[in-house]
This record gives structure tokens, sequence and C-alpha cells, in this order.
């Protein structure tokens, strides 16, 4: 067989044409969302006044197995996809390990990053249904901007609340929304109700993901032909993102390949869930039994300290309740912390196949991540976000295990974007003064206090 390529790009027609819904594999069905108040499932015309419908209608549908991805996103994705499955040849050199190293690359696009993939998705079913815009959150603000993007591609305004703490630490990232047409506001802010009680009761709070969500759902619902969008955790989102893991099996198979050990980092689960989603299939099917394994940041480590519990998935109250893996609605990740994945909860899918067993979890400290980041940098010659590092980490980890045993196994991670928005991390990094931070047991409790009573 010819050398496998350093990187494989499938042609525009090889490109999947539909997104794969995990939930019509998975014989036991992650919980419903929960109406707050009556703790009942909620039904699909519950959502309309949030979500725009035929979102509403993907948020709910744990049977249909393929959705047909409509001709305009096909289109925009054509701008920037199909993306690359790369060989890490200088990696695994470096490494000196026996291990065969993938991985998929999604930064290559203006946002930077796979937030697109849902961006693109979410924007045009919100043009199919008339509305006039959008609201959203960012934090770190890849979403933001990959949503700005998709908004000025499909003529929709987008009114963007962006966590205070990054708004300040990442001047040019509002810059990008802005030049996509974007109105960027810091949270918490005075034009919500919401943001107004969380000042009232912390003025000098940089704000939390948590916060930003009750801003922009708050505005989606009281301003006429405006709808809500979120960029991870939801369902709908997972289903956008199945087109990473789509490409990657295919471009695997022309390689005659198929990865022993999957590996993702894990904010609010979106791109881990697409990367596996077709691999997860293949286990749930009993087809293969790929190892699958999740990487959070110690700081903010929902998944391997969190409890698996209905709670909201913002800070104001305003959501549904999601049963998820969750540090508590109230769980404010340290100041220290660098870069995204540091939503409270995860995606109520990927907890579910973590609760039974079908996939692993591990926590890395973020100098061990900026290690990792450096190491990979020099050598792939691609500069990656703090997030992706997360997997990076785990990745060399685990071909080094493999240079210990002498086993050549195929490891698939997610290369989920870009870091040059992120260089005040890398530069913390560099002059030493970056630092770790595990939350003691005592102050994850104070996050799980802030759990509403579980349904009976
Ligand atoms: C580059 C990148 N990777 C990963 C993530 C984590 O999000 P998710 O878990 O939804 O993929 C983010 C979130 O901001 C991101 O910007």
């Amino acid at each position: 067989m010819a050398k496998i390529p350093h990187r494989l790009y499938l042609t525009e027609d090889q490109m999947p044409k539909q997104w794969y819904n995990l939930r019509a594999d998975m014989k036991q069905q992650p919980d419903p969302l929960l109406h707050p108040g009556t703790h009942e499932p909620l039904p699909e015309e519950a959502l309309y006044p949030i979500f725009c419908e035929k979102l509403a209608h993907q948020e709910l549908d744990s049977t249909t197995r393929y959705f047909d991805i409509p001709e305009p996103v096909l289109d925009m994705y054509k701008l920037y996809r199909p993306s690359p499955l790369c060989r890490a040849y200088n990696l695994e050199k470096a490494l000196d390990t026996p291990a065969k190293i993938y991985y998929k690359f999604e930064g290559n696009n203006t946002s930077g990053s796979h937030k697109l993939n849902s961006a693109i998705a979410q924007a045009y079913y919100a043009k199919e249904q008339g509305l006039k815009g959008l609201t959203t959150e960012t934090g770190a603000g890849q979403w933001g901007t990959a949503l700005s993007e998709a908004c000025a591609y499909f003529g929709l305004d987008l009114k963007v609340y962006m966590v205070k703490v990054s708004y300040e630490q990442k001047p040019y990232r509002k810059a990008v929304m802005q030049t996509f047409g974007a109105n960027v506001t810091p949270s918490p802010s005075n034009t919500t109700e919401a943001g107004r009680a969380i000042l009232a009761e912390n003025p000098n709070t940089g704000g939390s993901l948590g916060c930003a969500i009750s801003e922009a759902v708050e505005v989606a619902t009281t301003h006429e032909g405006y709808r809500y969008v979120l960029g991870s955790v939801l369902n709908q989102v997972l289903l956008h993102q199945s087109i990473i893991g789509l490409e990657s099996k295919q471009a695997m198979e022309m390689l005659d390949e198929y990865p022993d050990i999957v590996i993702g980092c894990a904010g609010g689960g979106s791109n881990l869930g697409g990367l596996i989603a077709p691999f997860m299939q293949d286990k749930l099917l009993g087809k293969a039994d790929p190892r699958i394994i999740a990487v959070e940041p110690a700081s903010c480590p929902s998944f391997t300290r969190g409890k698996y519990a209905y709670d909201f998935c913002d800070t104001g109250h305003v959501t549904p309740l999601a049963r998820m893996y969750t540090l508590g609605n109230g769980f404010m990740p340290a100041a220290n912390h660098a870069g995204g994945l540091r939503y409270h909860g995860m995606s109520p899918i990927l907890s579910k196949l973590y609760h039974d067993g079908y996939m692993e979890a591990v926590s890395a400290k973020q100098t061990d991540v900026f290690d990792a980041a450096v190491q990979f940098a020099k050598v792939e010659t691609i500069l990656p976000a703090p997030e992706s590092s997360h997997a990076i980490r785990c990745a060399i980890d685990e071909a080094l295990k493999c240079k210990e045993t002498g086993e050549a196994k195929t490891i698939l991670f997610g290369l989920t974007g870009t870091g040059y928005f992120d260089m005040s991390a890398y530069e913390a990094y560099h002059n030493g003064t970056m630092t770790n931070h595990v939350p003691s047991d005592e102050e994850l409790q104070i996050g799980f206090d802030t759990l509403p009573a579980q349904p009976e």
C-alpha cells in the first residue's frame, strides 16, 4: 500500500451529506429535558420561544438516525471543509513511539475552530424560519466568532454576550465579531434582568458562561423575531458536529485504518461528541471496541469529579433542567484558568454514555497541557488552541505508554482549533507565571450546593 500522506483531504464530493444522530443507536437514552417547575418532560413546542423550530425538533428527536444537511449549509461548509485528517509523523518521531497518531484538524477557517460546523446550521435554520436575528453567549470567543461569521453569511443580526474576563483579555476576538457585524456586550451586563441581579450580588464578578447564557436567553425571549442559540452541550450541536467524526472515519477507511483510541477535549462536549459519533456507533452496535477518552481541565472537572444530576444549564435559572455530569450551575472556575472548557455541565448524551461505561475521562493540569501544546507546535507546525491541547496531552501520554509496551496502537484525536487569540496564556506559560488550580472537595461543594432539588 502507498505511504499514508501527512494530510488527507477528502474531495468536496466525498463530504458527508447527512449528519448522524448518535441517540438513534443508544439503547439507554439520555434523560429528557425537564420543566424546572413541574419536572415534566418538555414537549417540542415548549422550546419554540427559545430555539427555532427545526432545531427544537432536532433537540428532541432521538430516533431519526441521519438528517440531510441542507444544501445552503453544505455550500458554506465547502468554504472550509472537508477538513484534513493529518498523520502526526513528526510528533511520532519526536516521541520515538511505535504508535500511529492521527488528528482531525478543524482550525482551518476564520473562526479558527470546529464551532463553525454548528454555527452555520443554526444560522441557516433561523434564516429559513424568517427570523430577524439570534442571541448567544461566548466564553473564550470562538463560538461567538463562528456564529458572527455564519450570521453575516445568512444576513442575520447577532447579539453576543461575552464573559467579561474574556471580553477584557481578548479585545481582538471582539473586533473580529464586530467585523462580521455582531453586537458584543460584556456579561454580566445591566442590559438584562438576569445580568443586573448577578451584578447586584457580585459587582466585581468576571462573569461565567452560565451568566452569559441567562442574559442571551432573556434577550431572545423578550425581543420579537429573535431566538437563542448555544454552541455546545445540546443534542442538536452534537448532531451538527458529527461531520467531524464522519469525515474522519471515511478518511481512515481510505487508509485502511481504524483507531484503537479516540481522544477529544471536553468543554460542553460538542467536538468530542462529533468526533466520536461514528466510532461510538460501532461500539454500541458491537462492531468495534475503540477506547474513547474525554480530556477536561483539572480546574473544571465535570466528568471526573462532577455529579450526574439534573441541573440548570445557566446561572440565572432561565433554562430547562438537563441531566448531566455537572459541578453545579453556581460553579466558578478559578480565575487563572486559561481558555475555554470552563462550563459547569456536560452534554447529556456524553454524560449518559460515560455513566453507562462506554467512555473514559481524564483531567489535565494547564501547565501540563501547555507542555503538550508547545511540544506539538514545534514539530507539527500548528499553534494549537489551549482547549485542543488537552487532547494533545492525552494523545502524547497514550503514545508514550505505547513506547513502554512496544504496541503500535492507532490513536486519533481532535485538534479543534488554533490558539492565535490565546497568546497571553502562552506568554504566561513561557514566563513561568502560569499556575494550576485543582479545586478542593470543599470548593467543589460550593458548586454542588447550587444544584436544584432532584425530580422524584
Ligand atoms: C477550540 C475549541 N476546542 C474545544 C472547545 C470545547 O468546546 P466543546 O466541548 O463544545 O467542543 C472550545 C470551546 O470554546 C474551543 O473553542
